[in-house]
């Protein structure tokens, strides 16, 4: 019983050394638990004479009580300093600088579509669009591609379902603006495009524009020549030699491949143009008669011309980039560029 004193001492000696309240709570059960030193002096009261028996219980009891509140002392101090420690951690010093914001851009793709377009309505045609997700009759027969026409084998076609595609072409654009409108009809549709192709200069999506001009007196020389000042606007080069390639659509009749005069060799022939001094840059036609039948114009009355480009081309073409992947992976060091 004399070390009844010590054993408190000792308590309190050891509880404020613990930082841990897993160890704290071990502690505890040293003094307090099933067989703990506190605990086996009370189960040895009943050895007692009675005389003495409750003097040393009230003992025990106060000193028990003195390393109970020792212990919730300990436990708050230990959850103080962890909550001190945490605010520590996470103190935010609010008089440092901002980080700035940086400006966004516009894609390379999009200025080009602007580009295209301010030249397009500067001569007289209107911008309209149209649903990615179409008909078969809008991507392919009602542009004179019936089923089983080899030309659908040339578009490697996405299939949504038994009767939905995602475009192949920006073409079944004026069929839907054909059926809402009369002639005349002048207008160029940009948008995304579809199809199942993957490398260096093919994505399964990628960008076109079509362009339809529908009048009474419309002939390929109006073609010949909104293109032709089209390209050499875009270029900004007013000697862009630019020539017509006989070529076919089942679209169009007659039809031709639009091809300019490189403009990284000056047409000198170099790798971009395969030595050949030209570049590709789309196709267009007269619209065929049975296109604006289906549409319900009257082919006596009206002809048309349509062309289609790559508004990703176009752009690979203006800013010098020989991959198009590099345009849809959205790397901000390339898109920087164009900032
Ligand atoms: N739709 C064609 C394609 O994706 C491009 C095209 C060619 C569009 C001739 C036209 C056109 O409007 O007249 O390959």
């Amino acid at each position: 019983m004399e070390n009844i004193e010590s054993i408190l001492n000792q308590a309190l000696h050891e509880f404020s050394a613990l930082e841990d309240p897993v160890e704290l709570e071990q502690a505890k059960a040293r003094y307090l638990g099933k067989s703990g030193s506190v605990t086996e002096l009370l189960k040895g009261l009943g050895k007692l004479d009675p005389g003495d028996r409750r003097e040393q219980g009230a003992r025990i009891n106060r000193v028990k009580e003195a390393i109970e509140s020792a212990l919730s002392a300990r436990r708050e101090a230990i959850q103080e300093a962890k909550l001190e420690k945490q605010l520590a951690m996470e103190a935010l010093d609010v008089t440092l600088p901002g980080r700035g914001s940086g400006m966004g851009g516009l894609h390379p793709v999009t200025k080009t579509l602007e580009r295209v377009q301010s030249i397009f309505h500067s001569i007289g045609f209107t911008s309209v669009s149209g649903p990615e997700i179409e008909t078969d009759f809008y991507n392919f027969t009602a542009l004179n591609i019936p089923e089983d026409h080899p030309a659908r084998a040339m578009h490697d076609t996405f299939y949504v379902d038994a009767d939905h595609l995602l475009r192949t072409h920006t073409s079944p654009i004026q069929i839907h603006y054909m059926m809402d409108h009369e002639p005349p009809v002048k207008i160029i549709a940009p948008g995304r495009v579809y199809r199942v192709d993957s490398d260096a200069t093919h994505s399964p999506m990628f960008h076109q524009i079509e362009g339809l001009w529908v009048d009474e007196h419309v002939s390929f020389t109006h073609l010949k020549g909104v293109v032709s000042d089209f390209l050499q606007r875009f270029f900004e080069r007013e000697k862009l030699k630019v020539r017509f390639r006989p070529s076919f659509f089942p679209f169009t009749e007659p039809s031709a491949e639009i091809d300019m005069g490189c403009v990284f060799c000056e047409g000198q022939g170099c790798r971009v143009c395969s030595h050949t001094g030209w570049l590709e840059v789309g196709g267009c036609g007269m619209v065929h008669p049975n296109v604006l039948k289906h549409v319900g114009f009257d082919t006596e009355k009206y002809l048309g011309f349509a062309f289609g480009m790559g508004l990703d081309r176009l752009a690979m073409l203006r800013y010098g980039v020989n991959d198009l992947r590099l345009f849809f992976t959205n790397d901000l060091r390339f898109l920087k560029q164009f900032e």
